[in-house]
């Protein structure tokens, strides 16, 4: 780090324009009483974009007086963090150049040399048209990304000397270089491409993931507004059917049962059943359902069912579940088993995938409307 200090020659005031006082003024109204010194960054930073990107003794003591700070306070802030420049910067652009040790061993030093060549010999220095300045700083925090700058707000990455010399030229010519990773990267990923979480309906909303996460959650996910829904619902269903209804069994665990041949037409669900596995899964014991050993030449798209993506599809295709009468067909000894090896926790019950795939399997989406007063996913 170097040693930073003000700069010999400076203004004699400095007062904020009155759209920045009206900004800074709502800045400070944001803190609790008493704390509206947490406000000194944010003004500082303000101050320095209205002084044309330096920060000056006048400034440091009107933003001090400002938040009734000891002026002292506010310049140990300006000389520690090299967001502030002490001293007047380029016009167009003033270059941070990272140079600690990834940077460095990644090609800081030629990084500099271009600023030396381009801008000016010495860091802190105005280049000759006053329009570029630069200097050397500690980590940036986009080491994964080495060698890398940042202007103003805007970092760029993953830096050759060419690179920088297109982005100093663009500048120049009132052109936008685009920030980011240079070399093609999207972020931080291996240069040739992700190489894990490639899926992309994994960041989507109502993804997998979410779902896994909300898995992982276990007993809060069951206490969720969702898992209330599903519970209500499985209540009704169970109450107006209860009357005749066989109550589900514990079932022994058995080995899964592997065929080749398509599974028949799932059975009418038996609501009461699922209402029970719904009010007590944890005291079922599970059974394997019907399994495929091998792909069946005809196979549903599971992902019409909501809750299950690409991820959770692929992962029941290779159990050896194809079709939505396997699934339409389950108890709750089987949504047991599957849930354990999903490491769902009961998320089967409350997305209600029996009573969707027992739609689907009946009469494909049109049943499903009929029954659920939507469409399928
Ligand atoms: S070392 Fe350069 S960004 Fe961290």
């Amino acid at each position: 780090m170097s040693f930073r200090r003000l700069y010999p020659e400076q203004p004699d005031s400095f007062a904020f324009t009155p759209e920045n006082l009206a900004w800074a003024k709502e800045r400070i109204a944001l803190y609790p009483q008493g704390r509206q010194a947490s406000a000194v960054i944010p003004l500082l930073w303000r101050a320095q974009e209205q002084n044309g990107g330096w920060t000056t003794e006048p400034m440091i003591r009107y933003v001090a007086d400002m938040l009734g700070m000891k002026h002292i306070r506010v310049l140990e802030i300006a000389t520690f963090y090299t967001m502030f420049q002490l001293a007047p910067v380029g016009k167009k652009a003033h270059i941070q150049v990272c140079g600690t040790t990834p940077c460095m061993l990644r090609g800081a030093p030629d990084l500099i040399k271009v600023c030396r060549r381009k801008i000016a010999q010495k860091a802190h220095t105005l280049s000759d048209n006053g329009d570029f300045s630069w200097e050397e700083v500690e980590c940036l925090g986009a080491c994964a990304n080495a060698p890398m700058i940042q202007i103003g707000e805007a970092v760029y990455e993953d830096l050759t000397p060419e690179d920088l010399e297109g982005i100093i030229d663009d500048i120049a010519a009132g052109r936008a270089p685009k920030a980011g990773p240079q070399n093609g990267r999207r972020s931080s990923e291996p240069l040739g491409g992700a190489t894990t979480l490639t899926d992309e309906s994994l960041f989507a909303r109502g993804s997998d993931a979410e779902a896994l996460i909300e898995a992982a959650r276990s007993g809060k996910a069951a206490a969720g507004p969702r898992a209330e829904k599903a519970d209500k619902t499985a209540a009704r269903s169970a109450a107006a059917k209860a009357q005749g209804a066989r109550s589900a069994k514990p079932e022994k665990k058995k080995r899964a049962e592997k065929t080749t041949a398509p599974a028949p037409r799932a059975e009418p669900v038996d609501e009461a059943a699922r209402a029970a596995a719904l009010a007590g899964l944890e005291n079922i014991e599970e059974a394997a359902p019907k399994l495929y050993d091998t792909k069946p030449g005809q196979v549903d798209d599971l992902k019409m069912i909501s809750g299950i993506g690409p991820k959770i599809e692929a992962i029941l295709h290779d159990m050896g579940i194809w079709l939505f009468s396997q699934i339409a067909s389950w108890g709750p000894a089987e949504i047991k088993w599957v849930d354990a090896r999903l490491k769902f926790k009961g998320r089967i019950i409350r997305e209600d995938w029996v009573a969707q795939a027992d739609a689907l399997a009946a009469g494909g989406r049109e049943e499903y409307v009929k029954r659920f007063g939507k469409e399928p996913r």
